[in-house]
């Protein structure tokens, strides 16, 4: 079977991970310098040459890396083998995890943290964790356990990543040398740049799309930096402690529907649910560019109440951004009414920044669940914009421009699902519809 040709050519950081043998490796830099195609390559390639290998692939969570690792791998990496009967896709079944079986007997589980039992019960030589910075470290050493199988003469963790804060546990893991960072840069990605340095007609259309990005984005994806936002405003917001499993949601919890208008920039639908000590769970969410108000209404319909039929409980309220001929037709094809978005700033967002806080038990009152997303939008993903209100937060900063009061006004770019949050938090904190009314 190893005649199975394979067409790629690692360069730069890519070619040294190929060659590295430490225990712990993680390849990090700019968006599109090919740190995932490194990683899926060598995990394939290893496969095909080690009849005993046994890899895994994984991702923060299993819908993240069915969307986007994985479609990688099938179409950049295995296709030809799986064409040739050389590989074949295993979907798993209550025990087993999924994965991709070689003919030679080499084995790659794939699988996300979110659901730890199939994965975590199996030993493996080589585990490769992309987007590895959306990990806690307790993820990373937990995976770190499983690596003992034997199928190789050397095991390794190996992870791809944008950079992200500064202190973040990955960096200050490599700071402190239990894990190898290398640096991935464009120019090791023949995609993008050719061997002379100039870029491809791709890498021009690609780099524009970078070069477009501001403030933090920029500094981590254009550039590669470990960078913080200067001036963020959801100071306390700490993944490991905000994000939270879908799963944690009851039935019996009242509902909440909120919505800010967009088209040409994304429209954001948030579905909120609260407990009964009134903390409130973001579960469900669809932000989305060019697609019409009514298409929206009937997407909506088709989730909350396929056939007709609600599948769960109704939302107390639809809260809207005043748009009053969006809210109109909303209205319309939703069969609902709605009501005015509280829409102060400044009050909104303190009332935010408290939820965030852990309260007397220790714990916050706003929650996101992983995976709220419904579908990515495609269009934002090649943009490098954010794709869902999480991706907002890292980036949502107050406006230093001279001129303007410290902390008064955060910068009106990238602020489609905080400002729908900060409508959700209005709504239960801030008390008091606007006295606007919306008349038909
Ligand atoms: N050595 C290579 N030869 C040909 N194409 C490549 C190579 N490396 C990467 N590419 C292509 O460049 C694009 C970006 O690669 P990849 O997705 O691996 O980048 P990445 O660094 O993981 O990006 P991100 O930071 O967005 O996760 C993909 O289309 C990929 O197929
Ligand atoms: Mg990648």
């Amino acid at each position: 079977m190893t005649n199975t040709v394979v067409r790629y050519e690692p360069r730069g950081a890519a070619a040294e991970l190929f060659r590295a043998r430490d225990p712990e490796l993680c390849i990090v830099g700019a968006a599109g310098t090919g740190k995932s195609l490194a990683c899926l390559y060598r995990m394939h390639l290893i496969a095909i040459q080690n009849p005993q290998f046994r890899g895994l692939i994984v991702r923060k969570t299993a819908v993240s890396l069915t969307s986007t690792t994985l479609v990688t791998f099938k179409k950049k990496v295995v296709a030809e083998a799986v064409a040739a009967g050389v590989v074949r896709w295993y979907g798993g079944s209550q025990q087993e995890a999924a994965g991709y079986y070689y003919e030679n007997g080499a084995v790659i589980n794939v699988g996300g943290m979110d659901k730890p039992e199939k994965i975590m019960s199996s030993e493996y030589d080589l585990v490769f964790a992309d987007e590895a910075t959306e990990l806690t470290v307790d993820d990373w050493e937990a995976i770190g356990t499983r690596l003992r199988n034997g199928g190789l003469s050397w095991q390794q963790q190996m992870a791809a990543a944008n950079p992200g804060h500064p202190t973040h546990w990955l960096k200050l893991r490599a700071d402190e040398g239990k894990l190898r960072m290398l640096t991935s840069v464009h120019r090791d990605n023949p995609r993008f740049v050719n061997a002379d340095g100039t870029l491809t007609s791709d890498g021009v259309a690609y780099m524009a799309k970078l070069d477009a990005l501001t403030g933090v984005r920029r500094l981590r994806l254009r550039e590669g930096k470990w960078a913080a936002a200067e001036g963020l405003i959801y100071e306390e917001w700490d993944p490991t402690t905000h994000l939270v499993d879908k799963s944690v949601i009851q039935p019996g919890w009242t509902r909440w529907l909120v919505i800010d208008f967009g088209f040409t920039n994304p429209f954001c639908a948030q579905w909120w649910a609260e407990d009964g000590d009134g903390r409130l769970y973001l579960y469900r969410e669809i932000y989305k560019t060019k697609t019409l108000v009514e298409d929206h209404a009937r997407h909506i319909l088709s989730i909350v109440a396929p056939g007709g039929k609600w599948i769960e409980p109704k939302p107390r309220a639809v809260i809207c951004d005043h748009d009053a001929e969006d809210r109109a037709t909303l209205e319309r094809h939703l069969g609902m009414s709605t009501s005015a978005a509280s829409k102060t700033v400044k009050d909104g967002i303190q009332a935010t920044q408290a939820r965030l806080r852990p309260a007397g038990d220790g714990r916050p009152r706003l929650f996101i669940c992983q995976d709220a997303l419904v579908e990515r939008d495609a269009a934002l993903v090649e943009a490098k914009r954010p794709t869902c209100t999480v991706e907002e937060i890292t980036g949502y900063i107050w406006d230093a421009q001279p001129g303007k009061q410290p902390k008064e006004a955060p910068v009106k770019a990238d602020d489609h699902g905080m400002d729908t949050m900060r409508y959700m938090v209005a709504e239960r904190d801030l008390g008091g519809r606007p006295s606007m009314r919306w008349l038909t």
